[in-house]
């Protein structure tokens, strides 16, 4: 962590010990590693063969609807769920070697979990006083967090004197003023409103950043994902989909469901044509491909487009379509259509305009490089 910076809370771990490694061992190792863990509730698996590594410092998401496994997987670095199979290591050493309340992390849920009765100054104090930290200690670095998530001075009021955004931040507060290892955020935002969120993201962001901690944050929202994380791990049943960052899983998904859960992706059933490198559409259309191994003639393939990835009218040069718009948005600087191209196919287009705005029932022609796609093969898989 950087504490030469004068930005960290305080310039060592109270646990500082807890790994029980040396300096240069922990600095090598993963803030956290999860080895094939599984996590059963009496017979229902929730999380299968669950593995991934998290450098320290490092902003990961865990994305997938709800149901998946993410809150789940948050517990067991907590120790507040037990695992069937595997492993877990925080900092290099199997968390099963240290007790839960020896576990210095970080928690931040969905609903602010503040003590209603204690005020802003005893809920932050929590994790210190615990930690038997010294009182004038524990008043320097509540007041230091505070200032952190910008509410200075905030001490002697009660959580019902704040508002919704204002407690999240005092629940933010009080899982950094301890600077634990890793700080765990399962679905924070949910609970505020749309203007609030945003403005959240960037604050959490920013906070994680100037301290340097390793968050591993939890959401069903693919935008939150996409802004916030360094990396995302995708899930869906219980196991991972693909782990990337927020460019790699939007623009090269490994799965459909991947294509399919991080925003609008047309996807396009076809068959391959006779060259292997061209797929014949629902709509009788043929698309040039690029794949670096030739396509078996007539095996089933789905082309993965994002609507920003189709160019319109006189800026098409590859992979020529032609429809009818079905209907149009006007968006500012570029506009959204569904497009009829045939075959009972409808294509979701994001095109920036140039001219004036279709409108609904005039004809469109519309393309996209074969480098700007992705094919899976029949069962969903991205063929590379
Ligand atoms: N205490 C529990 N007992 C039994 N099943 C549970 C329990 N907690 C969660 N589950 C189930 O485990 C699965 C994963 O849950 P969870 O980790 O909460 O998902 P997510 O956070 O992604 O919404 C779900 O099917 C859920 O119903
Ligand atoms: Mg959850």
């Amino acid at each position: 962590m950087p504490d030469s910076q004068g930005t960290t809370l305080h310039p060592r771990p109270v646990l500082a010990g807890a790994a029980g490694a040396s300096a240069a061992a922990e600095a090598d190792s993963p803030a956290v590693e999860f080895r094939d863990i599984d996590i059963a509730y009496g017979k229902f698996v929730a999380v299968r063969d669950f593995s991934l590594s998290i450098r320290k410092g490092s902003f990961v998401t865990l994305l997938g609807p709800s149901g998946c496994g993410k809150t789940t997987i948050l517990r067991s670095i907590a120790g507040l769920v037990d695992i069937s199979d595997g492993q877990i290591m925080i900092d290099g050493r199997r968390v099963d070697d240290i007790p839960i309340y020896k576990r210095n992390i970080g928690l931040v849920f969905q609903s602010y979990a503040l003590f209603p009765h204690k005020n802003v100054f005893d809920n932050v104090a929590f994790g210190l006083k615990y930690r038997n930290v010294p009182k004038p200690e524990i008043t320097r670095k509540v007041g230091k967090a505070l200032e952190m998530v910008r509410l200075p001075g905030s001490e002697k009021k009660l959580p019902s004197q704040l508002s919704g955004g204002q407690q999240q931040r005092i629940a933010l507060a009080r899982a950094i003023v301890f600077e634990p290892q890793v700080l765990l955020l399962d679905e924070p935002l949910s609970a505020l409103d749309a203007n609030m969120r945003e403005e959240m993201r960037v604050e959490i962001k920013k906070i994680q950043k100037e301290t340097g901690i390793t968050a591993i944050f939890v959401t069903h929202d693919q935008e939150e994902a996409l802004s916030m994380s360094d990396r995302i791990v995708v899930m869906n049943a219980g196991a991972v989909e693909q782990i990337g960052t927020p460019q790699e899983v939007y623009d090269t998904p490994a799965t459909a469901f991947v294509a399919d859960f991080l925003g609008k992706a047309n996807m396009l059933a076809g068959t391959v044509s006779r060259s292997g490198q061209a797929v014949v559409l629902a709509s009788s259309q043929t698309i040039t491909v690029a794949c670096s191994r030739p396509l078996a003639e007539g095996s089933k393939v789905t082309v993965v487009v994002r609507p920003q990835k189709f160019s319109v009218g006189a800026a098409v040069s590859a992979n020529r379509l032609s429809g009818r718009v079905v209907s149009a948005s006007y968006l500012g600087g570029s506009a959204i259509y569904d497009i009829d191209i045939g075959g009972k196919t409808n294509l979701r287009v994001n095109a920036p305009i140039t001219g004036r705005v279709l409108r609904e029932g005039e004809a469109i022609d519309l393309g996209f490089d074969p480098e700007g796609c992705v094919l899976l093969d029949e069962d969903g898989r991205r063929i590379s």
